[in-house]
């Protein structure tokens, strides 16, 4: 099938991009290399994508429409997958007008191109923040939601969206949301990068919140789960996409503490405005209908990240 990746050169992007390619698809890659983090990273993170001739990458944005209308008519992709936003959490509170722009317009960009040129299915990059501070763990996707931070709202607008598509004109469209995703390639502004980048460095760490967890899901599995959703046949569904096995910061610092032989310079902060206390996802409806099944242990996937991390300094 040719798929077309908005965001593709991020970081669950890419690991996308060239699980598709390995399995023999064709992948229309569109991204902007945006400033929110180092653009030298993403072009590392496609490199290996470029040398295969079923890859074209479009240094496009999502919010120019036209150049988009020129990337679907010349491709015509069968299925979407819409990663491209603007994704930090804390960083939406600086930046809401930022925000609603490529995370709102430019979802509703991608849903008009795909009820236009017909495309079968739409994958959209939803997120657990928009559970807020949900009352009930683990969190079902039937749970009332009540996003605090610009980004959360976003999403849940973005997710709106795509109800209000499938309603309107039949499109198929799955929503997942995302639970903190890690590993490779991981994004430098994410407690997992940052902790250990500082860690290695001998520099302080700051840890927002001490009660706080998240259930942190190894990007091999969101990976998995993305391709069922790909081939997910039903009309509309939110689906949770986690590891449902939420994890305390303190114990995420001691494994990369274990993995680089070095301990923590810890400094204790308050909890940051945005961030929910804790995540949890349920993933019965995950397992049911895409077969989903994390099977990277958070031990084994912090082992993995930093490997990469080191082979990265290397
Ligand atoms: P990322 O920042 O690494 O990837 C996003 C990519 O989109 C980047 O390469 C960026 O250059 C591109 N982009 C941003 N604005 C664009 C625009 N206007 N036009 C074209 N390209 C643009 O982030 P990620 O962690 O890989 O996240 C991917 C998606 O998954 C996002 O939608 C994010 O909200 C969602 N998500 C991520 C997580 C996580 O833990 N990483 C969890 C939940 C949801
Ligand atoms: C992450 C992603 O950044 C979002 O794109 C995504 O939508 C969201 O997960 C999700 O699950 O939907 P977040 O959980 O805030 O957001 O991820 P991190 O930035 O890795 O933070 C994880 C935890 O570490 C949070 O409790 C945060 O407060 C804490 N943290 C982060 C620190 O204590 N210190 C830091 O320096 C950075």
């Amino acid at each position: 099938m040719k798929v077309l990746v908005t965001g593709g050169a991020g970081f669950i992007g890419s690991n996308l991009c060239d699980s598709l390619l390995a399995d023999g698809h064709r992948v229309v890659c569109v991204d902007n290399f945006n400033s929110f983090y180092n653009s030298m990273s993403k072009e590392r993170n496609i490199s290996s994508a470029m040398k295969n001739s079923r890859f074209r990458l479009y240094r496009n944005d999502i919010l120019d429409y036209r150049g988009l209308e020129g990337v679907f008519r010349k491709h015509r992709p069968s299925i979407v997958m819409h990663l491209a936003a603007m994704a930090g959490v804390r960083p939406s509170i600086e930046r809401p007008l930022l925000y609603e722009e490529v995370n709102v317009r430019g979802a509703l960009n991608i849903l008009e191109l795909c009820r236009c040129l017909k495309v079968k299915r739409l994958v959209f990059a939803s997120s657990s923040s928009v559970y807020g501070n949900c009352r009930r763990a683990p969190f079902c996707e039937d749970e009332p939601l009540m996003p605090i931070s610009p980004y959360a709202a976003t999403k849940l607008a973005g997710e709106a969206l795509c109800h209000t598509y499938h309603h309107l004109y039949g499109l198929s469209i799955i929503c997942l949301r995302f639970f903190t995703v890690y590993g490779p390639r991981g994004r430098p502004d994410m407690a997992v990068y940052r902790f250990t980048d500082r860690i290695y460095n001998g520099r302080e760490v700051e840890l927002y919140g001490r009660g706080s967890s998240r259930d942190y899901t190894y990007i091999g599995d969101i990976v998995n789960g993305v391709k069922a959703a790909m081939k997910c046949k039903r009309g509309f569904e939110i689906i949770n996409l986690g590891n449902s096995n939420p994890i305390k910061l303190s114990y995420l610092i001691s494994l990369i503490e274990g993995c680089l032989k070095k301990k923590a310079k810890k400094k204790l902060a308050s909890s940051q405005p945005g961030d929910v206390m804790t995540t949890y996802a349920s993933i019965d409806k995950a397992r049911k209908i895409l077969g989903y099944k994390p099977r990277v242990k958070i031990e084994e996937g912090i082992r993995l990240f930093v490997e990469w991390y080191l082979s990265e300094r290397g």
